[in-house]
């Protein structure tokens, strides 16, 4: 096993194929849409390279990423709604066609810190491709052009999306059992 006991999983809510079919069909959407403006896509680190990694090769135009770094959130920090940027992009978005990527989108208070400084910076356009997205957790509208996979559960592991930085290599993602939480 390349991760934790399997018995620490729960239950698998979306499986790696249907992740696998689901990112494809947001690239072709987003190479069709993009079509000769060479866009950029941004990612956050450290949970979407997975996702960012499989989308990029499921684009068949001319793309370039980036990626950001945030400081882990704190309760604290989540009430206020900001968060700390510890790596920004290497490369200049005025007059760029910006895509945010996003693994998940919980109460958005992340995205909507991030979408606000990038803004700033005088993009041509900003868009945001999210694979999950928790509806129901969320505190701030956010137009999220492109969609995975909205989700019901409180908390997920896997693809990218960690418990104490792990099980972020697991293919597919899945609840955690009651157990496995307390380690
Ligand atoms: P937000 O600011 O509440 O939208 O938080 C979004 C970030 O929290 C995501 O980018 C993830 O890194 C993390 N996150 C939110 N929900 C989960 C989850 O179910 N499992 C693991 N990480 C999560
Ligand atoms: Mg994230």
């Amino acid at each position: 096993m390349p991760y934790g006991s399997p018995r620490d999983i729960q239950q698998v809510i979306v499986t790696a194929e249907a992740i696998q079919s689901r990112v494809r069909e947001l690239g072709e959407v987003i190479s069709a849409d993009y079509a000769g403006r060479n866009p950029l896509l941004v990612g956050v680190l450290k949970g979407v390279i997975f996702f960012m990694t499989d989308l990029l090769r499921a684009v068949s135009i001319p793309v370039e990423v980036d990626f950001m770094a945030v400081s882990g959130y704190t309760p604290e920090t989540r009430q206020h709604g900001t968060v700390r940027l510890v790596k920004d992009l290497e490369l200049p978005i005025e007059g760029r066609h910006v895509l945010f990527v996003e693994d998940m989108i919980d109460t958005g208070l992340t995205l909507n810190y991030l979408l606000g400084n990038l803004r700033m910076r005088a993009p041509a356009s900003l868009e945001v491709c999210a694979l999950f997205n928790k509806p129901a957790h969320r505190l701030i509208d956010l137009p999220v052009r492109y969609l995975g996979f909205d989700l019901r559960e409180n908390f997920v592991v896997g693809y990218g999306l960690d418990f104490k930085e792990r099980y972020r290599n697991l293919p597919f993602i899945g609840t955690l059992s009651p157990d496995a939480m307390k380690k």
